[in-house]
């Protein structure tokens, strides 16, 4: 099970299997993360912000994802590149944050 809270502070809770990509249980979910390059790290539309004790379960981000955060709006320490998560049993219960200003940009 893993845990989406949006912008809004709305909580999904999906169900995942070991081995899924984050990216592609969130868009099954209905999540806003649009993940315009399919898990390449080209874009970062696929920013999520981890909840921080979550975060440290993660494996190290590689120094391409960590260029593409730098690139992401509203980055924050615990930032990572959906696309890059692959979950397994260990990450059970993962929460992550759907960062506020993918929204505040379709807005504008
Ligand atoms: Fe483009 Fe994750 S989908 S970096």
């Amino acid at each position: 099970m893993v845990h989406f809270v949006g912008s809004d502070g709305k909580i999904v809770s999906a169900e995942a299997s070991e081995g899924d990509n984050l990216l592609t249980v969130a868009q099954i979910h209905d999540q806003p993360l649009e993940g315009t390059c399919e898990g390449q790290m080209a874009c970062s539309t696929c920013h999520v912000i981890v909840k921080a004790t979550d975060f440290d379960k993660l494996p190290a981000a590689t120094e391409m994802e960590e260029d593409m955060l730098d690139l992401a709006a509203g980055a924050r320490r615990t930032s990572r590149l959906a696309c890059q998560i692959i979950l397994t049993p260990d990450l059970d219960g993962l929460t992550v944050h759907i960062p506020q200003e993918s929204r505040n940009m379709q807005v504008l």
